[in-house]
């Protein structure tokens, strides 16, 4: 995720920010960038590339005078990593400098008002609407303009905002994107994350939803959106910088599922508008949706399980038959890709080879490609015909959690859009499902908040050998997840079964208390899913249940029940998974493995 960090105070601001940027390299990001007041003018200097550039082109801070700053890491978002596109941005007459993460939701809108204005705009970033905006309600009042400014935008954000005019003060805002303050001897702290001014400070402010705050250097005031003034109290941080880094969680992976609700909503919401989802990056017309005759879905390891998923979801609701491929598979078996097939690749790096293998293989064959991406400017992102980004923000830990879920929305928004447009949907039905997509975050974030139940539970299987996770239907699909996030993380054997398979087989391999975890959240399924349950319990099995609220008579046939509340059918990967993730991880914990970095294994998996 991008960073923030500012300076105001008696010091060279620029090396305090230069520092501060480096303890949040461990996020990831593409470009940096800094704004100084120089005594003058606002100065700006940034780059893609490493902070190490940056450091070189302003020889550690000293070319960048002044004791007033802002500066930034970036994540791209919108638009590439590029010099031209890395924070800060200015306004027109380079008064106003601004650095933000998150996502501008309405910034297209936005952008086209303020180019009837007379805005001219440098960048593809949404952060540039910002500049423009503050700039367009300034009349010499900061506080003023800001808070207007946080009325019109819709999305995510944590600014920092300096202005030419005003050059003993800093402001920063924030909403949905994390943002602190802090205050020592020689100057106030902005920052996206404490690890950047633990250094300085250990107390800090957290800012909340909505609020302003203005830095000067001594002192801060702390403001409502309606610019009422307000009392804040620190919080002493006490976690070391190892802790801080993971923002207090245990792990980058833990960290990573209790982001889960935000990387829905910013994969979701931006593309829900009016009652409608409006996918603009497809590049399709209604017709050429119509015309699509099938679907190939082609990817690797989790990235393919959304894949999974999504066949039944597409085929389900848009009745568009679905092919789903494993990557090292689909390049060497001479696929048939007909006339009138759509071919969509998922990764979250953006540079798996298979799957970059079979983007380029299915455009030699002349068919357009599709990459749901993660990694803005990665190899898939650059190549596919048309890229639908996935805003999970960077991800660390190797098993992914959070890019998951963000592909499984992705692919939802898209089986809802061509099934509308398809006429298999109707409007009553299409706007059902978006009620329950647009409570998904917080159904997650009270599943994550289950996890000490989790933990337990999963406390009593670290000595394991085999366990094996069957479903039908979707709830297959959740299982090749689930087995394959207990696996690579906590080393135990598993294995995901399609569960009418069990009695071709498997079920030999059933013994006195293996444990069987068995996902049953599609009604109509339901009963199928009983029996095998029943079945596997009576040679010996441990059964573990994830199903609906309400399915009680699952207690009949299941040992330890997880319950998940109730949405759309389609969508219960997105919640059945959430308890399956927090089991791998907690016996992955209890066994004492390097969960953020599992042996063998490579977060981006970029040779054959
Ligand atoms: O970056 P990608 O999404 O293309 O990566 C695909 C797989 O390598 C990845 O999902 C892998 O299976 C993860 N370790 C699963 O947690």
């Amino acid at each position: 995720m991008c960073g923030i960090v500012g300076y105001i105070g008696t010091h060279a601001a620029a090396p305090v920010i230069l520092e501060g940027l480096a303890k949040l390299e461990y996020r990831g990001y593409d470009s940096a960038g800094m704004a100084v007041f120089d005594g003058e003018r606002i100065q700006i200097t940034k780059s893609a590339g490493r902070l190490k550039v940056l450091e070189e082109l302003t020889h550690d801070g000293a070319t960048m005078p002044g004791v007033v700053g802002i500066g930034h890491t970036r994540w791209a978002t919108h638009g590439a990593p590029s010099n031209e596109n890395a924070h800060p941005h200015y306004n027109m007459n380079e008064t106003i400098a601004v650095v933000h993460n998150g996502i501008i939701e309405n910034y297209l809108p936005l952008k086209e008002k303020l180019i009837s204005r007379g805005y001219q705009f440098t960048s593809e970033t949404d952060t540039e609407v910002l500049a423009h905006l503050i700039d367009y309600y300034y009349k010499g009042n900061p506080l003023e303009a800001i808070t207007k400014v946080m009325h019109r935008v819709q999305g995510s954000y944590a600014l920092g905002i300096i202005f030419a005019e005003h050059p003993d003060e800093i402001f920063a805002v924030r909403k949905d994107s994390p943002l602190i303050v802090g205050q020592n001897e020689n100057g106030c702290f902005i920052a996206s994350d404490v690890p950047a001014i633990l250094k300085y400070t250990r107390k800090v402010y957290f800012i909340e939803n909505q609020e302003v705050v203005r830095l000067r250097a001594d002192h801060m005031h702390f403001y409502t959106v309606d610019e009422e003034e307000i009392t804040k109290e620190p919080v002493t941080i006490e976690w070391d910088s190892d802790a801080a880094e993971k923002g207090g969680y245990e792990h980058f992976m833990l960290k990573e599922m209790y982001e889960q609700p935000k990387t829905v909503t910013d994969t979701l919401m931006p593309r829900l508008k009016d009652g409608d989802i409006v996918i603009e990056e497809l590049g399709m017309s209604d017709e050429e949706i119509q015309s699509i005759r099938k679907i190939y879905i082609v990817a690797c390891g989790s990235a393919y399980h959304t894949g999974v998923t999504a066949k039944y979801v597409i085929e389900g609701i848009a009745r568009i038959p679905v092919e789903v491929d494993v990557a090292s598979e689909f390049r060497y078996r001479d696929p048939i890709l007909e006339d009138g097939t759509m071919v969509i690749v998922i990764s979250q790096s953006g540079e798996t080879a298979d799957t970059l293998a079979a983007l380029r293989e299915s455009q030699k064959r002349g068919h357009k490609v599709l990459g749901i991406v993660n990694v803005v400017g990665s190899s898939i992102a650059r190549e596919a015909d048309n890229v639908m980004y996935t805003w999970a923000g960077p991800e660390i830990a190797v098993a992914t959690t959070k890019a998951y879920s963000a592909q499984l929305i992705a692919l939802y928004l898209l089986a809802m859009k061509f099934a509308k447009v398809r006429g298999k949907l109707e409007e009553e039905a299409f706007q059902h499902m978006l009620e329950d997509l647009k409570r998904l975050p917080e159904q997650i974030e009270m599943l994550l908040s289950n996890k000490k139940k989790i933990q337990k539970f999963a406390n009593r299987y670290v000595a394991a050998k085999d366990v094996f996770f069957v479903g039908r239907g979707i709830d297959y699909a959740i299982s090749m997840e689930g087995s394959l996030k207990l696996k690579e993380i906590s080393y135990i054997h598993s294995e995901a079964y399609a569960a009418g398979e069990l009695k071709h087989g498997t079920i030999s391999l059933i013994e006195e208390g293996t444990l069987v975890a068995a996902v049953a959240t599609q009604d109509k399924l339901f009963q199928k899913t009983l029996s095998n349950m029943v079945e596997v319990k009576a040679r010996g099995a441990f059964v573990l249940a994830v199903t609906n609220e309400g399915n009680t008579d699952i207690e009949k046939a299941a040992d330890y029940v997880i319950y998940i509340p109730s949405t759309n059918p389609y969508f219960a990967n997105s919640l059945a998974i959430i308890p399956l993730q927090l089991f791998g991880y907690y016996v992955a914990v209890g066994k004492g493995c390097d969960v953020d970095k599992p042996r063998n294994l490579a977060k981006s998996v970029t040779v054959e």
